[in-house]
């Protein structure tokens, strides 16, 4: 099993370009499946998830072409079967893209339950409640989702709370419904924005993405688009915060500032500089950063797939903080690696309350999930000495080429299997 082995205590400098946004992909090259003519798509991340996305869509007879790492066309014309389950799909969370998807083209879909980390429970009752107001009926057996309709019909959705999830899956579906759907209470994330703009692109007709009232005028068929997806905020944000974290000076390229507000805002009240420029921001950490408190909330809120790399940030930062989990319940599963690397974190329900220390020192860790996973690497590049990252797999889900961009910024890791005793040793020589 691969791992990483990090030798801390370099701060980070340079340039680091963000990569296409992982959970905008996802439902996009779901959605591009509901055209019969061919949809390129670029700037997609090569990341595991993706791929596991892109071999399920192929298991169903859509030809799928790369041009590229980064560029594929899509020709949904070829679709054989509408049943996506497989052992690898069933480990994705945005496999339900397709029952939307699938559900708005051939009013028929059949995807096995999604996985995806392991963070709390998710349930799904969102957008069942969704599809079943478009007049589908709804049933799971056997570890599958199935939906089934005569004909979809716009509604009226509220939803009893946000979920990026349901909300991009109502809207697919809606997409090609007859009549006017209205979803209240809708997500507001940048990647729902873009599924919308991408949706429009092939000839949807979707008004107010972006707001929580989102007005979707159901068409009867899509046509053939080029797309171009947006900057990864979560992988952007994740850089800003190693180069907080290791007191470094990182120009981060190729992203939308205004996303990254809430994790500027933070950064800048802990006492980082941070400028922003039309498509990068520079962060700037000369001296030890302050405390502050976080609570993870929807859009425009602080992110959750931000707060395990801030709490780790907040470990080595003076004074008291406190970080509330306020969208999945267990997403703290990573504090008791950060406390085998010295941090001083109580975790209270859905709180954890940080007592900064002076610094964290190297520790075999291991990421129990995707951003955890991002934030122990962050600990390890600030910690004293070695840190040993394992289950790298769940960071490569979502981080494209990792460790190749933090080595750019002067890391010094490397990935290497567990097994190369050799390799291992040659690091640890090499950094002294
Ligand atoms: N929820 C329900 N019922 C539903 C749907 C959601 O109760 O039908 C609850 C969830 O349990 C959670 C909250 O609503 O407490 C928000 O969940 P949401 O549906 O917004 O999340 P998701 O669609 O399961 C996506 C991302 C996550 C990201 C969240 C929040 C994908 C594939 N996943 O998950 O990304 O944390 O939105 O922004 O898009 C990651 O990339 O590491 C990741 C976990």
């Amino acid at each position: 099993m691969d791992q990483y082995i990090i030798k801390g205590g370099k701060s980070l400098a340079g340039e680091v370009s963000i990569g296409g946004a992982k959970n905008a992909a996802l439902a996009i090259l779901a959605a591009a499946v509901m055209s019969d003519e061919v949809v390129t798509i670029e700037n997609i991340p090569d990341v595991r998830d993706i791929n596991v996305l892109l071999e399920a869509i192929e298991d169903i007879g859509v030809k799928i072409s790369r041009t590229d790492a980064h560029t594929v066309k899509v020709m949904g014309c070829r679709l054989n079967s509408v049943n996506v389950d497989s052992d690898s799909v069933r480990k994705i969370r945005g496999s339900y893209y397709l029952l939307g998807a699938l559900l708005g083209k051939y009013k028929t879909a059949q995807v096995a339950l999604p996985g995806g980390c392991n963070i709390g429970s998710r349930p799904i009752d969102q957008h069942i409640k969704g599809f079943e107001a478009l007049g589908a009926q709804v049933k799971i057996q056997h570890g599958l989702i199935k939906a089934q309709a005569e004909k979809l019909k716009g509604n009226h959705i509220y939803l009893d709370l946000i979920s990026v999830g349901a909300t991009i899956n109502i809207m697919l579906a809606a997409t090609l419904a007859e009549g006017q759907t209205i979803i209240e209470n809708s997500a507001k994330e940048p990647h729902v924005v873009d599924v919308a703009n991408f949706l429009n692109s092939m000839g949807a007709n979707i008004k107010g993405a972006g707001t929580d009232v989102i007005r979707i005028k159901g068409v009867e068929k899509l046509h053939g688009s080029t797309y171009s997806i947006i900057p990864d905020q979560i992988e952007a944000g994740t850089f800003m915060l190693a180069a907080a974290a290791t007191k470094g000076d990182v120009l981060i390229k190729n992203v939308i500032p205004k996303h990254l507000e809430a994790i500027t805002a933070k950064l800048v009240e802990m006492g980082a500089e941070v400028e922003e420029f039309d498509d990068a921001v520079r962060v700037v950490a000369t001296k030890k950063l302050g405390h502050t408190q976080v609570k993870t909330l929807a859009y425009p809120g602080f992110p959750t797939d931000m707060q395990p790399q801030i709490t780790t940030v907040l470990a080595i930062s003076s004074g008291t903080s406190i970080v509330t989990e306020s969208i999945f319940e267990n997403r703290f599963k990573y504090v008791d690696e950060l406390t085998k690397m010295g941090a001083s974190i109580k975790v209270e329900g859905n709180t954890a309350i940080i007592d900064g220390v002076s610094e964290l020192t190297g520790a075999i860790v291991s990421a129990p999930d995707l951003r955890a996973g991002a934030a122990l690497v962050i600990a390890g590049l600030a910690a004293d000495g070695i840190t040993t990252v394992e289950q790298v797999e769940y960071i490569e889900r979502g981080y494209e080429n990792f460790e190749k961009k933090m080595l750019e910024l002067g890391a010094m890791m490397a990935k290497i299997d567990s097994s190369n005793e050799k390799a291992i040793r040659k690091f640890k020589l090499k950094v002294g």
